[in-house]
């Protein structure tokens, strides 16, 4: 890729995500934006509110050409993909190679070479959208595991912007990463960047090791020299691996648990669901990254054994659609429904649902209203870069009530260590810690939700998008400095 001018009127701030924050909805009579599925969306959006700049991404529909616009206090700036693209770059190459790779190989991932060609194609044209998007000297910050190529090309084509990657997923071992065909153009892609951020101190540790076994770069650090390369244009640089935990718009969701309708509304939710004792909560979107069906299964048992009974509890799933036309999407849903039918017919009488289950996602006033009216939460992912949801709630109890059931392969556990922490693998330390929750005293529930609550509202989303920022712009100052003679 050879260097291209930077535009006359460029932004100085680029965020680069294969997601608009919103998508386009056509399932009315007349299309509308509605807020994009994911935790991505939900860290990143904040931060691009509270900022000058522009947003590339793709807006949820194959074949289909949008002009920039602006919404919500935010320029949008859409990147066509052609329906052979959604299936090859986005279904395939993403979500069905890289997403089950990097987490933990819960199901086989697939290595096809149409995917890697349209992977690499359509990440060209992110990087040469940024390109012709951000100004002289911007700092374009790319997104996750769908764009690790952008660093790279778009080092080559513009060498004058200043580039963070952040990768919202986990990062696998070398030994789980070695298995793909194109580690190492994945690699040298991701290393394009100056800051490549990770949830977890261990994704970046992974990253750095991976880099020094496959290519034998040498780290100091958190930082990995990358020589230069004269095939795809790049000079030598210095490129840093390290974690900065994404968080939540803590404030916001103070406002909205505050709020009298949001409050009456919860309330209103629990006669609803029969004014049991104890309302247990589940908010997913429906992955088999999330251990829903670990989660079905301990609370079934203890229905089962008595433990636990419809008299006096109940179980709320929500899971929001994600990735419909994937196999392995269409598994885990038919499981999960089949697992939900068998406990409700086993178990639910007249106005006593065991299980409420919904298949839809909801706005944000109401997931707030439902995770106020929930007394114990189940975050049970097998693998999660971070797991959003588990902070949401708790930056949602206002009262300092409630009980968190949070998995340790979750990234949240890094922060919120006074949750009931479980291996979702092991069914009766599930159960276990579920019936814990269940029965925790007032106390107990104040001492750890406060100490939880109080971690939050200082680790917030800001202060991350902050600490990445200020570092990329750190090391940028640095390497101006390393220039002049
Ligand atoms: P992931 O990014 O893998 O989906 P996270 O837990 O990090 O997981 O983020 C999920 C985000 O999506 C959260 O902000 C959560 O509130 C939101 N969400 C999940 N389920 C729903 C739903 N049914 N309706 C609306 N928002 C949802
Ligand atoms: C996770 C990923 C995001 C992705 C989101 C929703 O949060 O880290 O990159 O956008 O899931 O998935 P989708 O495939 O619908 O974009």
């Amino acid at each position: 890729l050879e260097p291209v001018p930077a535009p006359a009127a460029g932004a100085d701030f680029v965020v680069v995500a294969n997601r608009l924050p919103v998508d386009r909805d056509t399932s009315g009579d007349e299309p509308t934006w509605r807020t994009s599925p994911g935790g991505l969306v939900t860290g990143v959006a904040p931060v691009m509110r509270s900022r000058e700049g522009a947003w590339i991404g793709w807006a949820g529909i194959a074949d289909e050409e949008f002009e920039p616009f602006d919404l919500d206090s935010m320029h949008l700036v859409p990147v066509r993909l052609s329906s052979e693209e959604v299936v090859r770059y986005y279904e395939g190459f993403s979500n069905a190679t890289l997403w089950p790779l990097f987490h933990d190989v819960i199901v086989p991932p697939e290595f096809h070479r149409t995917w890697w060609e349209a992977y690499q194609r359509v990440n060209e044209r992110f990087a040469r959208t940024a390109a012709q998007t951000a100004a002289a000297g911007a700092t374009v910050w790319v997104h996750d595991y769908q764009l690790l190529l952008v660093p790279e090309m778009l080092r080559a084509l513009r060498p004058d912007v200043s580039i963070g990657f952040f990768n919202h997923i986990p990062f696998p071992p070398w030994e789980i990463f070695s298995q793909l065909p194109w580690r190492r153009e994945i690699l040298a892609g991701a290393l394009g960047a100056d800051l490549i951020g990770f949830q977890r101190p261990a994704d970046a540790a992974n990253f750095r090791r991976a880099a020094r076994i496959d290519r034998g770069w040498s780290t100091a650090g958190m930082d990995i020299r990358v020589p230069a390369d004269p095939e795809r244009g790049t000079a030598a640089h210095v490129s840093r691996a390290a974690a900065f935990p994404i968080s939540i718009d803590a404030e916001e969701l103070d406002a909205y648990s505050h709020d009298p309708q949001i409050i009456e509304r919860a309330a209103q939710i629990r006669r609803d669901l029969g004014d049991p004792a104890v309302v247990i909560l589940g908010v997913d979107r429906m992955d088999y990254t999330k251990g829903i069906r670990h989660r079905l299964k301990a609370y079934g048992e203890l229905l089962d054994s008595g433990a636990l009974s419809t008299d006096d509890v109940t179980l709320v799933q929500i899971a929001t659609p994600s990735r419909e036309r994937l196999d392995q999407y269409q598994q885990i849903r038919t499981e999960v429904e089949l697992a939900v039918g068998r406990i409700n017919g086993e178990h639910s009488g007249l106005g006593k649902q065991a299980v409420h289950y919904f298949h839809h996602s909801f706005p944000r006033a109401e997931m707030t209203a439902f995770y106020l009216a929930a007394d114990v939460m189940l975050v049970t992912a097998l693998r999660d870069g971070m797991n959003l949801v588990a902070k949401e709630y708790v930056a949602c109890r206002t009262g300092d009530d409630g009980a968190l059931v949070l998995s340790e392969f979750a990234g949240a556990a890094d922060q919120l260590t006074q949750a009931l922490m479980v291996n979702p693998h092991d069914i009766a330390g599930l159960k276990r810690a579920i019936r814990r929750a269940v029965e925790m005293p007032k106390a107990a529930q104040h001492r750890r939700m406060q100490a939880m609550r109080r971690r939050l509202a200082k680790e917030n989303v800001q202060a991350w998008s902050q600490a990445f920022l200020d570092e990329l712009e750190e090391l940028d100052e640095d390497k101006g400095g390393q220039a002049t003679p």
